[in-house]
């Protein structure tokens, strides 16, 4: 009997023991810095003379690792060792395919703090972000184990006498997986896994900023039991490698996470029926996000000003979650403002794998680059509160910044900054504010904060997002207890970590036998 699903505890790094744990996984890690990880096609490594370098955006000169990268070859090899194996792969037992998965969950538990100190020198996590990221990778190992299990007995159907009917999931086909970079494990284990243990067999492209965690998590899934040919790994360019997968008419299911216009791109070319394709390509597109926090008149501020931090600066900013619009009640906006300017103030930002500091880096010198133009478009459109400098001398650090009185159709409101950025409209009353908060193009997660059940009752109807939270942050979603996805140009609404996930990995079959 397979215990119930329950998320995997955080951990409190106030407890000298675990940060001292945490602190010895930080060294260890350190020592394997720099090693190269190799493709894995039909159960081979393959390496190739082109690779990928992956670097600590804190201190730019430290390698994390390098791995090998495919070109369209490559690629076309893993798709057809997927292929080849989907046959035997979606005869496993899906009890048995499951069973790999909590194979895979027991084995990272069991080093978590390893894969989080890699998290925080591949992609510059603070700890806790880092600790998190893990824990919500195990999550989608546990959760979508249990939910394969439930899914094999199909679901229940009528018959009439002298009929009998049911209703089953069958495996899909090759499905390409595409994750970004910021959940780098969480979303890339959660992604690959999903259609893997329904039966489908896996070409993965890691985003090119976080391939090492990537190489780590194909480790682990090896060392669970992966049969050949079942997850095929694919470093490469989103140009060349991500198009040719995206292209191929083998390819029956895309899972692709990441920006908008990668996204309907994607959307775009699956449309696209392939000489020799057979099928309808089918695709789950989860996109990016201009989240709002609604702060109403009455409302507790304390409780706003925190959520506000929380939701605009976990991971500098950098979350399809992050709450980077604050839209705030004319009565409260200037004493919320104030108590947002001294919280943000009192924010540490560093070199997470050197001190444990609230805020590390941005990922890379676009994001520094795009994020520090933002500013200058900030300073046109609004008033700059605090934070607004950079530095990328070492690593890609900027301040927590915070601007007031933007437009709410100004640049700065509408467009994804992706960075530590959070700006503040007024609104006269309550209605107003939630019209601002849906005026956007995405939909993903929204946060009001408010005393007002009437309030919170109104915006249950009209806050138009997927994800909606009442005092508390934007960002933050449990698998199990908070399913994650977004309406509108923020994707798919495939909601991730939820009840009907794994189902749009599958094909229904209705089989009725008269007798
Ligand atoms: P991105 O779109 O730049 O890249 C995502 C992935 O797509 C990467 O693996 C990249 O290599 C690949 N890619 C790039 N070009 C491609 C192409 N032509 N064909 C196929 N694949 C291609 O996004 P990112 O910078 O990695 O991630 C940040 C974005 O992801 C933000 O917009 C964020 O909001 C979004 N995001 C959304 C969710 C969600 O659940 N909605 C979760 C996390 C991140
Ligand atoms: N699922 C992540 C969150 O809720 C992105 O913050």
């Amino acid at each position: 009997m397979v215990q119930p699903y329950k998320h995997e505890p955080f951990t409190d790094f106030t407890i000298e023991e675990n940060k001292q744990a945490f602190e010895e996984a930080l060294k260890k890690v350190e020592k394997e810095l720099g090693q190269h990880h190799d493709l894995l096609i039909n159960g081979e490594r393959v390496r190739t003379d082109a690779t990928i370098t992956s670097t600590n955006p804190a201190n730019t000169k430290q390698v994390v690792g390098t791995v090998s990268k495919a070109n369209s070859e490559l690629a076309e090899q893993a798709i057809q060792a997927a292929s080849d194996a989907f046959d035997g792969w979606r005869k496993w037992s899906a009890r048995a395919r499951s069973e790999m998965l909590f194979r895979a969950a027991h084995i990272i538990r069991r080093r978590k703090h390893e894969f989080s100190a890699y998290l925080v020198y591949e992609v510059g996590k603070p700890w806790k972000e880092a600790d998190a990221d893990t824990a919500e990778a195990i999550d989608f190992l546990e959760y979508y184990g249990r939910q394969m299990i439930e899914l094999s007995e199909g679901k229940e159907i009528n018959s009439r006498p002298g009929e009998q009917n049911r209703y089953v999931y069958t495996s899909t086909g090759v499905a390409v997986v595409i994750p970004p970079w910021n959940l780098a494990f969480a979303i890339m284990a959660g992604t690959a896994v999903a259609p893997l243990v329904t039966g489908s067999t896996v070409v993965m492209k890691p985003a090119s900023n976080s391939p090492v965690i990537a190489a780590k998590f194909i480790e682990v899934l090896e060392e669970a039991g992966l049969p050949k040919g079942a997850l095929n790994f694919v470093p490469g360019s989103g140009g060349e490698v991500g198009d040719y997968l995206v292209d191929h008419p083998k390819t029956a299911l895309i899972s692709f996470t990441g920006s908008r216009d990668v996204g309907t791109r994607i959307l775009q070319r699956a449309s696209v029926v392939q000489p020799g394709q057979k099928h309808i390509k089918q695709v789950i597109a989860e996109m990016g996000g201009k989240d709002t926090v609604v702060v109403d008149k009455q409302s507790n501020l304390e409780t706003a000003a925190d959520a506000i931090i929380v939701s605009a600066f976990g991971f500098s900013g950098q979350k399809c979650s992050s709450g980077s619009r604050v839209v705030a009640h004319e009565d409260i906006y200037d004493e919320l403002l104030e108590m947002v300017k001294e919280r943000t103030e009192k924010l540490t930002v560093g070199n997470a794998s050197e001190e444990n500091v609230y805020m590390g880096p941005v990922v890379d010198q676009g994001a520094y680059d795009k994020i520090m133009k933002y500013v200058e478009v900030g300073k046109e459109e609004g008033r700059l509160i605090t934070g607004g400098k950079g530095d990328d001398s070492k690593g890609y650090f900027v301040e927590p910044t915070v601007f007031a009185d933007l437009a709410p159709d100004s640049r700065m409101q509408q467009e994804e900054i992706f960075g530590p950025v959070v700006c503040f409209t007024k609104a006269k009353d309550f209605d107003e504010a939630i019209e601002i908060a849906n005026n956007t193009e995405y939909g993903l997660t929204g946060a009001v904060i408010s005393d007002n059940r009437q309030h919170l009752e109104k915006a249950k109807q009209d806050f138009h997002v997927g994800n909606l939270y009442f005092n508390r942050s934007c960002t933050g979603a449990i698998v199990g207890y908070q399913p994650f996805g977004g309406f509108k140009m923020s994707g798919t609404d495939s909601k991730a970590g939820g009840p009907d996930y794994l189902a749009l990995h599958m094909q229904a079959k209705t089989i009725s036998e008269t007798f």
